[in-house]
């Protein structure tokens, strides 16, 4: 298997409700992870792309959050509308979606 240009992952952690941490499926993340899925068979991305659904990756409050490698890069708050513009804009077209990105304070 080629090593993938990019590799998305999608935080889909679940806790029990009530949970101090919260956690990014409280947000809907799975959501977020299938419009990924969806936009990876419209843009035909399977040879040298990867998505893959993760445990927890660092802030659950500000969830769902995405991070792309290699370039490190977090989402947070994302939604399944804005998965379109990440695949547009940063997996095909290299930029990144900056008003997406994690402050520094969060990671
Ligand atoms: S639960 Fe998703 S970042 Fe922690």
């Amino acid at each position: 298997m080629p090593r993938p240009k990019k590799h998305v992952f999608v935080c889909t952690q679940q806790r029990p409700e009530g949970h101090p941490r919260g956690s990014c499926s409280q947000f809907s993340s799975g959501d977020v992870m299938e419009a990924f899925l969806m936009a990876f068979q419209q843009h035909d991305l399977w040879n040298d792309y990867k998505v893959s659904a993760s445990g927890c990756i660092g802030p659950c409050f500000t969830g769902p959050s995405v991070v792309v490698y290699p370039e490190g890069v977090m989402y947070i708050k994302v939604k399944p509308e804005d998965v379109t513009e990440i695949v547009e804009t940063h997996i095909k077209g290299d930029q990144v979606v900056e008003r997406l990105v994690a402050p520094e304070d969060v990671w």
